[in-house]
């Protein structure tokens, strides 16, 4: 099979790194990619959709696999699938789970998924009065992709206020909706979906926060830990009948048939699972994680779901745990610094890997180039050890003004 990836992320490199694994694989060509690939497959600049249409009619590919949620917004997938090239991610309609929370409520609602209650705005003076009113604090979030940083959640109605005054500034927030604040564990579920049938991969802890202790301003993610003791495969099939199967079901019936990965962040509170937000796509860095759990062939499954003829069971759990502790660059989420040099050890620990994300060639030197930088990962047999190897490999990176938690998959240790 001859594959074109797209996407320059941690998520990405993980997805490559599986993908050139795979006996099913003749060729992989990458767009953009990252310096980390190198070696995984052929790099292009396509960096708009034109560009890529424009590959493909010299270039012929059997699978096009779509990893950031940008491009899937803007209907890249309906494209490309245009042209009759099987696309492992969702149409822009489909995508809308994602691109407009507004949407994914309304669906929610629809099918009874269980979540937090909310209202939408159209104006903040509207939202501010409510607020008021209500002497509630509130989640505040823009309707719209702001990568994991559209999203205040406020400690008191001063700060409510505050977060939608300062979130009309982002561009995407044509919309404000004001959430129900939830509190317990959270879970990133992640199923392979065909648009009727899903592939349940193993679950896994998102850190949002940047500070230790859940701290800080929320991020697109610090780290990762897979998979949660409190979901197995056979729990996370239960949850998956709860929050994937009524969504994937009611996009179907409604023409806009999910075929992508489709991934829930779901809060176990005290009543019960609630759904707090879909993404259209892998998560990052959940990926980093996931795929390294993953038993059976995933470019088969990507590919087989692309193609409408997914087997439910065609990926297993494998036995063991993964961390991943990303390496952020100074000054992210906020202003993140480009073009600091980085240095890896070439001797890494057994079981440990660098997945790229914001990383560059610059002259012969690898340097940063973006918020998140790098993510150390590791492999064990159980969680501690995973996390001890994930540790060693970010101790094997040297980044000035780096930022990383101490604390990732704490939850999860004895
Ligand atoms: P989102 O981008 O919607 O995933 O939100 C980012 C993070 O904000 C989530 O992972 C949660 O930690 C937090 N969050 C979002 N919605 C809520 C909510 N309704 N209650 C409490 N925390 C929330
Ligand atoms: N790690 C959160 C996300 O991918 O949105």
């Amino acid at each position: 099979m001859r594959v074109l990836l797209l996407g320059s992320g941690g998520r990405e490199h993980a997805l490559a790194r599986v993908i050139a694994a795979s006996p099913f694989l003749d060729q992989l060509t990458i767009a953009p990619g990252n310096p980390g690939m190198a070696g995984l497959g052929t790099f292009i600049h396509a960096p708009t959709l034109p560009d890529v249409l424009a590959w493909l009619t010299t270039n012929p590919v059997e699978l096009v696999v779509i990893g950031p949620e940008a491009p899937l917004a803007a209907g890249w997938a309906d494209a490309i699938r245009a042209t009759g090239v099987a696309v492992f991610g969702p149409s822009q309609q489909a995508a809308r789970l994602e691109s407009s929370k507004a949407f994914a409520k309304s669906v929610m609602q629809h099918v009874q998924v269980p979540t937090a209650r909310y209202k939408v705005f159209a104006r903040a003076d509207d939202a501010i009065a409510f607020v008021q009113n209500s002497e509630l604090a509130w989640v505040v979030k823009a309707d719209g992709l702001a990568a994991g940083k559209g999203v205040i959640v406020a400690e008191s109605v001063a700060e409510t206020i505050a977060a939608i005054a300062s979130i009309t500034d982002i561009p995407a927030g044509h919309q404000i909706l004001l959430e129900e604040r939830l509190s317990g564990p959270e879970v990133s579920l992640i199923a392979i979906c065909d648009g009727e049938r899903y592939s349940v991969l193993p679950t896994a802890r998102d850190h949002k926060r940047l500070y230790d202790d859940d701290r800080g301003p929320n991020t697109g993610g610090m780290g990762t830990i897979a998979p949660l003791h409190a979901m197995n495969h056979h729990t996370a099939k239960q949850l998956a009948e709860l929050v994937i199967k009524p969504v994937l079901d009611f996009m179907r019936l409604h023409d806009m048939p999910f075929v992508g990965a489709l991934y829930a962040g779901v809060m176990l509170t005290e009543d019960g699972p609630k759904v707090i937000e879909y993404n259209a796509r892998f998560g990052d860095p959940e990926t980093q994680v996931i795929l390294p759990l993953v038993d059976g062939d995933v470019l088969k499954a990507l590919s087989d779901a692309a193609h409408g003829r997914l087997d439910p069971d065609v990926l297993g759990w494998q036995q063991g745990a993964a961390a991943c502790v990303v390496v952020a660059s100074h000054g992210y989420p906020d202003s993140p610094r480009h073009g600091d040099p980085i240095r890896i050890d070439a001797q890494l620990p057994a079981g440990g890997m660098v997945l790229h994300a914001g990383t560059v060639l610059r002259d012969g030197q690898l340097v940063s180039n973006g918020g998140r930088v790098l993510n150390a990962v590791g492999v064990g047999a159980t969680h501690a050890e995973a996390l001890k190897v994930a540790y060693a490999v970010v101790d094997c990176i040297a980044l000035a003004g780096m930022q990383y938690r101490l604390d990732i998959g704490q939850s999860e240790l004895p």
